[in-house]
């Protein structure tokens, strides 16, 4: 395989080991040319406690250390999961600055261990800007090897619940979508009120991501190069903090059950009726859908996916913690933040850096009802929901 053959060049590797578990050969070319890291490995599952998450935080130390050796940025992808509870804000936003206090992210190990992971991200830019400032250089400290230039900015992206591609295409076996297959045999819903469905369309997200790790704003304009010495591009803040984005769907409509509403008796672009959904529920009350969705589990006939999320739902929706203002579990609104939240819907967070660095994150619209029923048509074909 010659090195530069195609765009995409892939490594199997392992991430958390010294080197990455890569051929020298490998290993020495990664080295050179590095100019954008950006790290979005990650377990997605809710049901593991934070011990499980230790090979993330080396991988991630490991990760900030290939971007020192070759003064490259570094961008982590982290979820709004892991600050989802600061309720310290009297205006109840969260601002793009990471978080100092534990309490502000969620009892599930996932969520505390993006909270972890910023944090040892955080530490890293600290190390890195003290150094800049007293002008040293020489040995790195996180990957322990010695650094071609100056020390590299460190990054956070925190990213929202994503949604489904236009093709109406899904991670079926994200919480949301597991969720809304239930329907095919408890054959109902939850009803989780005016929860707003501030879900960003994957390919936007990952526009934004580009956009911001790139420093190509999306209107043709390039941001300054920031360089290794720590000085700041714009949007990228004006102090030595690592600087944090928000690339998530601010708008807080339409609501979940707008979205029973539509998808219960499918609708065409316009919003006339066509037919009836292929299966038809009931919207109940959270925690009767989380009963019957346990008794469907436990008879043993489904063989759902969603298995692994029962016991989330279950503690969330239990008959004296009736939310009509949480999510489903989905990753950036997760089980346990609706207690807490700054508001009824949740917090609202800070965009003014993302928005500045990207335009994708400038022009977001609200979740398309097209879309929407994209997906439930999706699946249902995938799910073999349809019967
Ligand atoms: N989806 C959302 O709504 C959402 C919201 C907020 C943040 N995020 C973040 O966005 C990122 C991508 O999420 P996603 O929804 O695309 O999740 P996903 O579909 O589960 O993808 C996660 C990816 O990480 C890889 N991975 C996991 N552990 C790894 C390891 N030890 N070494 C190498 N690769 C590893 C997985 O590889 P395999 O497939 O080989 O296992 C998979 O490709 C994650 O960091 C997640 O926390 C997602």
């Amino acid at each position: 395989m010659h090195w530069l053959e195609g765009r995409i060049v892939c490594l199997p590797s392992e991430l958390d080991r010294p080197g990455f578990g890569l051929a020298p050969r490998f290993l020495e070319r990664l080295r050179e040319s590095p100019t954008v890291v950006i790290h979005s490995a990650w377990t997605v599952n809710f049901s593991l406690r934070i011990g499980s998450f230790g090979q993330h935080f080396a991988a991630t130390r490991n990760l900030i250390g290939l971007a020192a050796e070759g003064g490259a940025r570094f961008y982590f992808v982290s979820s709004t999961a892991a600050v989802i509870n600061n309720a310290s804000s009297s205006s109840g936003t969260i601002a793009e600055t990471v978080s100092v206090d534990p309490a502000d992210t969620t009892p599930l190990g996932y969520s505390k261990s993006k909270w972890v992971a910023e944090n040892i991200c955080a530490a890293a830019h600290e190390r890195y800007i003290s150094e800049a400032r007293a002008g040293e250089s020489g040995n790195h400290p996180v990957g322990g090897q010695e650094r071609k230039t100056g020390p590299p900015p460190v990054s956070i992206i925190r990213v929202g619940q994503l949604f489904a591609n236009h093709l109406g295409i899904w991670n079926e076996s994200e919480a949301y979508p597991l969720m809304l297959s239930t329907a095919s045999f408890t054959g109902c819903l939850p009803d989780l009120g005016d929860a707003p469905l501030n879900w960003l369309p994957v390919e936007l997200a990952a526009q934004a991501v580009m956009e911001i790790a790139l420093g190509r704003r999306g209107d043709d304009s390039v941001a300054p190069a920031q360089s290794s010495g720590g000085e700041s591009r714009e949007g990228d803040g004006d102090d030595d903090g690592i600087p944090v984005y928000h690339v998530l769907n601010p708008h807080r409509q339409p609501t979940w059950r707008e979205m029973l509403d539509l998808i219960s008796s499918s609708g065409d672009s316009d919003g006339r009726q066509q037919q009836q959904s292929a299966f038809s529920f009931e919207t109940v009350p959270p925690s009767v859908w989380a009963k019957r969705l346990e008794a469907s589990l436990n008879s043993g006939t489904s063989g759902h996916s969603s298995q692994g999320l029962l016991d989330l739902w279950k503690g969330k929706y239990s008959e004296d913690q009736q939310s009509s203002s949480s999510g489903g579990g989905g990753d950036g609104s997760d089980g346990a933040k609706a207690a807490t939240a700054a508001t009824k819907s949740g917090p609202v967070f800070e965009l003014e850096r993302t928005q500045a660095a990207s335009r994708t994150m400038r022009d977001i619209q609200p979740l398309d009802r097209t879309r929407i029923l994209l997906m439930w048509k999706w699946l249902q074909e995938s799910s073999g929901l349809c019967r």
